[in-house]
């Protein structure tokens, strides 16, 4: 059974295009230089994912692709990169050749079951309207033991300071107890938490043996 809040679908395609237009409005906010300690906890998170060469990638929401070079320093095969944003990922693709890009909702990206070593969500937790269709998906294309890095370089608090300008909804990122019921539906046990004051980094890993029974709702991980 799936914890997370539900949007209707009408709703969540909604919020996606009201994101997708602000997102797409912002390309110059998200490009270096970053705020003084950004730089390092980024190679902290990416370094928290563990990526080793040949592995496949997936950065989610992936924006104008900050995490990327920190990624490709640890020579994976292949980079995916998704985004609702067609003009981040535009200029994403132009700094950044190797990546393959995604226009899609996280929730939609097609690439195979168990084919992807590390996911990242950098600092777009918050923003994904649709989570238990997010992290189906998510956890789908996972490989056994395949980890995923939820992360923010500015802390949660963060997010409360955006929270009342933002034209869409932003959730808080889980505190501990949270991230274990909400994740352990799909499969995904915490292996690292981190809550600091400037940074939130969760690590979870995909249990072996998992396999996702039913369909939507109440959808749930069941251990052969
Ligand atoms: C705050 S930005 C973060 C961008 C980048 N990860 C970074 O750290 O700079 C959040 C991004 O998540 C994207 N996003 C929000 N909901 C999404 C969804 N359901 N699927 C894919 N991307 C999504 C937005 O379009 C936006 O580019």
């Amino acid at each position: 059974m799936s914890l997370f809040k539900k949007h209707s679908n009408k709703e969540v395609t909604r919020i996606n295009r009201v994101q997708s237009d602000f997102f797409s409005e912002l390309i110059h906010v998200f490009d270096p230089p970053l705020p003084e300690g950004v730089p390092q906890r980024l190679d902290q998170i990416v370094a928290s994912g563990g990526v080793q060469a040949g592995d496949v990638v997936l950065d989610v929401g992936a924006g104008t692709g900050v995490l990327i070079p920190y990624v490709e320093s640890y020579h994976p095969k292949q980079v995916y990169a998704c985004d609702l944003s067609k003009a981040m990922l535009d200029y994403l693709g132009a700094k950044y050749p190797l990546v393959e890009v995604v226009v899609a909702d996280v929730r939609e990206i097609a690439l195979p079951a168990e084919s992807v070593d590390v996911i990242f969500l950098n600092a777009s937790y918050p923003n994904i309207a649709d989570k238990h269709g997010a992290f189906l998906n998510l956890s789908r294309m996972l490989k056994p033991i395949g980890r995923l890095v939820i992360s923010h370089p500015l802390g949660k608090s963060f997010i409360d300071r955006l929270k009342d300008r933002s034209p869409f909804p932003l959730d808080d990122f889980p505190d501990s107890t949270e991230a274990e019921t909400l994740l352990t539906p799909y499969g995904l046990a915490v292996d690292t938490f981190i809550d600091e004051s400037e940074l939130y980094l969760l690590v979870a890993l995909k249990k072996d043996g998992c396999q996702l029974v039913g369909s939507g709702v109440g959808q749930d991980c069941k251990i052969n």
